[in-house]
């Protein structure tokens, strides 16, 4: 702590303080994360006093141009790498139907009661007389030692005043493998439908934090037990279960599914990969089907689910745009390598594979991998021998072939041309018969083989180059 206090940006702003015989401390996150050892660039100053004046006076100190936010009372500088927030001190209460508080000044204990857990209402003293000390009337620090996420009020009142506080508990547990108190945790399962009156925005923002801590299923078995999944997105709810017919079951796809996410957040930071392991098997409770001497079958929850993908995009605000398009093709490819990996791996196979995957051939090996999570020490090893072969041929057929990012060795534009066509039925036929022949391995991608190749097939459609 002694170390971040010496920074001059907290020396000008106890100068500043003094100076008009103000109270002012840092608090909040900075201050969590400072016992935690996470660095942080993002520092609360609250004021016992009004938070844009002393935002004003900070800016002209430091030379820095101060942004204002009159509607919340706050204001904020930049100064260096870090982003400095200035607020008066509150003691607010909030209309039930709106998360707006309705404010007024307040003492700094007011203050802090009135924020979302204990280890976000510590402060640090900045005046003269009391600088570095730690203001912690809601035991804070013990909660940081017992790794407990627990409300300074009492819990429903805490959530009532701002629901987004639900998502948040659970996204510090996650991030911070915290448990939530007990009393917390039922407050928010009583009071999940309040998550209604928070933006699809921010909830989404929380559930990608949660994606993106290292461990999310912490985060998601919070989510599923307390009720929210079920609301802010009942497909993953949905996969939970075990249905059993004739003593057989299948096993149980939202544990499934977790186990797949943490794996793969071992292997990658990537968001949308990890989202991807998250809808791998999203379509299994619509594909289910129990087939008489079978057992339990899932045929094409790939293609399904990611059919599904957009519209769970859309529904929790994700972007429409190539992260989406990334996760569909993930989903609807997640098996190949799988059903490579148990059959003779023909050089047609995984050249079909390198196509369809491109440059995501990586990302969709690492979430096959992920996707093994059976205890069967001897599946795994089988599993994982025929992962490192089907690498190895993708990798000599890649050297050999070049499919990954294959363009087609004669264009639309060369077809017409030779054969003196305009864009038409004929062209798209001998473009596909080409790349066809190349992904069996009957011609190599080389521009004179397939012109041979295309010649011929021309022929049969009883067509005639006008130049050679
Ligand atoms: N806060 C709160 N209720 C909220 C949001 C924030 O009481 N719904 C308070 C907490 O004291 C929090 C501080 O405002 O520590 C700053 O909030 P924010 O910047 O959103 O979060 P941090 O705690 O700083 O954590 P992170 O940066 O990881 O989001």
């Amino acid at each position: 702590m002694e170390q971040h206090l010496q920074h001059p940006v907290f020396k000008a702003l106890a100068g500043i303080a003094d100076a008009h015989h103000i109270e002012a401390y840092i608090i909040g996150g900075y201050v969590r994360d400072i016992f935690l050892n996470r660095p942080s660039k993002d520092i609360d100053i609250v004021v016992l006093g009004n938070g844009i004046e002393f935002a004003e006076l900070a800016g002209k100190h430091l030379k820095s141009k101060v942004a204002v936010f009159k509607n919340f009372g706050t204001a904020m500088l930049k100064y260096q790498d870090l982003e400095i927030e200035f607020v008066g001190a509150r003691k607010e209460s909030y209309r039930s139907d709106s998360r707006k508080p309705i404010v007024e000044n307040g003492t700094i204990e007011d203050d802090q009661l009135r924020r979302d857990f204990t280890i976000n209402a510590l402060a640090i003293s900045l005046n003269k007389a009391s600088y570095g000390q730690l203001v912690d009337p809601f035991n804070g620090i013990t909660d940081l030692n017992n790794k407990l996420i627990r409300t300074p009020l009492e819990p429903e009142l805490t959530f009532s005043d701002d629901p987004l506080r639900m998502m948040r508990a659970i996204r510090f547990a996650s991030q911070l493998n915290f448990s939530i108190d007990e009393q917390a945790l039922n407050a928010i399962k009583k009071q999940k439908e309040r998550i209604s009156i928070v933006s699809k925005e921010r909830i989404t923002d929380e559930l990608n934090k949660i994606i993106l801590s290292n461990v999310p299923s912490i985060g998601f078995k919070y989510l599923f037990d307390t009720g929210l999944l079920h609301i802010i997105f009942p497909q993953m709810a949905n996969l939970y279960g075990v249905d059993i017919i004739n003593g057989k079951g299948h096993k149980d796809n939202f544990y499934h599914t977790l186990q797949v996410l943490d794996n793969i957040c071992e292997t990658t930071q990537d968001l949308w990969l990890r989202w991807a392991a998250i809808l791998h098997d999203i379509a299994k409770p619509a594909t289910k089907r129990f087939e008489e001497g079978h057992g339990w079958t899932f045929h094409g929850h790939e293609d399904k689910g990611a059919r599904m993908v957009p519209k769970i995009f859309a529904q929790l605000k994700l972007p429409l745009n190539e992260k989406m398009k990334f996760v569909q093709k993930l989903v609807q490819l997640h098996l190949r390598p799988i059903v490579l990996a148990q059959e003779v791996v023909t050089d047609s196979a995984v050249r079909r594979l390198l196509f369809d995957a491109g440059e995501d051939i990586e990302s969709l090996m690492l979430l096959c991998n992920a996707d093994v999570t059976t205890k069967n020490e001897y599946k795994v090893k089988k599993y994982r021998n025929n992962f490192e072969l089907v690498k190895q041929k993708l990798k000599d057929v890649e050297e050999r072939d070049k499919i990954r990012n294959w363009q087609p060795p004669i264009s639309g534009n060369d077809i017409m041309e030779i054969f003196g066509l305009s864009a038409g039925k004929e062209v798209g036929l001998l473009k596909n018969a080409i790349r066809e022949a190349i992904l069996e391995g009957e011609i190599t991608n080389t521009y004179d083989n397939a012109l041979q190749f295309m010649l011929a097939k021309a022929k049969e459609f009883g067509l005639q180059p006008i130049k050679r």
